[in-house]
């Protein structure tokens, strides 16, 4: 009996202990809920959101945001979360210590479909898939040597566009649409260009021969799909529907993409079955990709539809970004001369007047790279990053931020911060000269108070090709001709228009005159 009784007392305080543990456990999830909230925000309307307010002028609209909530905000477009963050400390904070959290991506309905169900690198969510194709791409395709391998085919695209400009010596040219088109066709060559005929120097047409030409058509088609907002990815309620039809758009440029690189890729093939592995050397992206796809110890098995996957990358992700950085730069050069006068004699001290510029002689332009830094801090061609999305709810800055939604970091906010930066809204390229001071900036994203390529393991993965690309490019246009703005110097205009990658708005017009020695100009007459 009396066993029995005690065993029933156990029995009672067993029961009381794991009630309180569980009100305890309870308690404190609901603790945590109470003491976050989330970030402050307008409130907009109940069902749209914020998305009926932010009218043609998105980039004015959330200045006023910004302004209004500090450097944490949030806003609600359509029934998406959206979370803007403009402090470097809170951009640590999720690029750094919450890293691995904030390591999603959030793609739109036309990326998605673009790139295969995000098989690419930018559109992967964070696991084994991207970890393995991230690597992939910077290890064997972006390796140094590799990158060395193909300066013949950038050189041959840069080339073309000095003797374009110097046939159009005299008359007004739009810098970025030339910057684009070098990228562009530099990209093409690197990609499919080492091997094939489509490589073979044509002079004249500067739009290109044959598959550039087409691919060009294809991806502005593309280029546009993705930057548009659509209802579906506000709604994805809506999203079977495809009110906008942008599923079925994509699905059309996919599909002509698609055909355009399978005949690329399977030519390739059969060259590679006829000749073997003749050329070697001389490789291009794709040949690298198929000596892995061959190569029976490769670690990284790696099928056609990743192979398009990562070309798209390249195209999309490295061409639109590095020539926004070429004509910002040679618009702030057009508007202070006197960098412009400094920056051409460093170049031609280096170079001299009777060759071209090289890659080789990167490395020694100081002052250029001072000015394409400074030209990365004012104007960085992705403000906003690329939306990162948390995989569970965490904290950052005392606020609650839900899993899944979407996070902008405001990169152009945080570069022009006055308590870091003197002037923050003055192009100074002085700022990144200058022993340990200038020189303690660099791309790979470690300070945040200067990481125009984003920073933590999404950083970008184009860094080395990209800082070639665009110092390139940019020496050989200051090298090879001196620049004036159309009708003997109207101001330049600085204003931006909203994008994925914010341009100007009015394209720079600018005027190129000889400055070579003759011989060599003459010389490039002969090509
Ligand atoms: C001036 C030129 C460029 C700028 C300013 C730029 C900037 C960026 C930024 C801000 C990101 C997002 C980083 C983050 O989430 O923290 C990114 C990602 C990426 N970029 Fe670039 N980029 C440039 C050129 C290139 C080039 C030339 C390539 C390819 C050859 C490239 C390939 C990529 C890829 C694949 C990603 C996705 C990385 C990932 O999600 O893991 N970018 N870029
Ligand atoms: C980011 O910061 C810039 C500069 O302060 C501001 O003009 C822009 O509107 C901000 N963007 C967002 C989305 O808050
Ligand atoms: C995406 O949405 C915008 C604004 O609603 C619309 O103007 C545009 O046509 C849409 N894009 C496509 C490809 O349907
Ligand atoms: C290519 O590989 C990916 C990842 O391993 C896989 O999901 C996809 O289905 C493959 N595609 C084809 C056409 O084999």
């Amino acid at each position: 009996m009396s066993a029995n009784l005690s065993e029933n007392y156990l029995y009672q305080v067993l029961l009381l202990l794991i009630v309180a543990i569980l009100c305890w456990l309870w308690m404190r999830k609901g603790n945590k809920l109470v003491t976050a909230s989330l970030p402050p925000g307008p409130r907009g309307l109940p069902i749209a959101g914020y998305l009926p307010f932010l009218g043609k002028n998105l980039h004015h609209q959330f200045t006023k945001l910004a302004e209004e909530y500090g450097p944490i905000y949030k806003l609600w477009l359509g029934s998406k979360l959206c979370i803007v963050v403009s402090s470097p400390s809170l951009a640590k904070q999720v690029c750094r210590d919450l890293d691995v959290v904030f390591s999603n991506r959030d793609p739109t309905i036309a990326a998605l479909t673009l790139t295969h169900n995000a098989m690419d690198i930018a559109w992967s969510s964070s696991g084994p898939y991207w970890r393995n194709i991230r690597k992939l791409f910077v290890r064997e395709m972006l390796s140094n040597s590799n990158i060395d391998a193909c300066y013949h085919l950038r050189r041959q695209q840069v080339m073309k566009t000095i003797k374009h400009l110097h046939d159009n010596c005299g008359f007004p040219v739009e810098i970025g649409k030339i910057a684009f088109m070098t990228e562009f066709n530099a990209f093409i060559s690197m990609i499919w260009g080492g091997t094939t005929s489509s490589s073979t120097f044509k002079g004249g047409d500067h739009d290109d021969d044959g598959h550039g030409a087409e691919f060009h058509v294809i991806s502005s088609k593309f280029l546009k799909l993705l930057e548009l907002p659509n209802i579906s990815d506000f709604f994805p309620i809506l999203a079977r529907f495809d009110l906008q039809g942008v599923q079925r758009q994509a699905n059309e440029i996919l599909a002509e993409l698609d055909a355009f690189l399978n005949s690329l890729i399977d030519t390739r093939e059969k060259e590679k079955a006829k000749n073997g592995d003749g050329d070697i050397g001389k490789k291009d992206f794709l040949q690298i990709l198929l000596d892995l796809k061959y190569c029976p110890d490769s670690d990284i098995p790696i099928n056609k539809t990743q192979m398009k996957a990562l070309i798209m990358d390249i195209l999309l992700g490295g061409t639109d970004t590095s020539a926004t950085a070429v004509e910002w730069a040679m618009a702030e050069l057009l508007h202070n001369p006197e960098m412009m006068r400094r920056v051409q004699e460093e170049i031609t001290q280096v170079v001299g007047d009777k060759s071209l510029v090289e890659e080789t002689h990167l490395p020694k332009f100081r002052y250029l790279d001072a000015i394409v830094k400074e030209t990365l801090r004012l104007h960085p061609p992705l403000p906003l990053n690329v939306p990162r999305r948390p995989s569970e709810t965490c904290i950052v800055g005392g606020y609650s931020i839900p899993k899944d939604c979407k996070v902008f970091l405001n990169i152009s906010a945080i570069q022009r911060d006055p308590n870091v930066w003197e002037n923050p809204l003055e192009f100074r390229p002085e700022r990144f000269l200058g022993g340990e001071e200038g020189s303690k900036w660099d791309y790979n994203g470690n300070n945040l108070h200067f990481f125009p390529f984003g920073s933590g393991r999404r950083v970008c993965a184009g860094i080395p090709l990209a800082e070639k690309m665009v110092s390139y490019i940019l020496a050989s246009l200051l090298h090879s001709f001196d620049w004036h703005l159309p009708q003997g110097g109207e101001a330049v205009d600085f204003t931006e228009e909203f994008g994925i990658v914010v341009k100007k708005s009015t394209p720079l017009l600018a005027v190129p005159m000889q400055r070579l020695s003759d011989d060599l100009a003459n010389l490039l007459c002969m090509i």
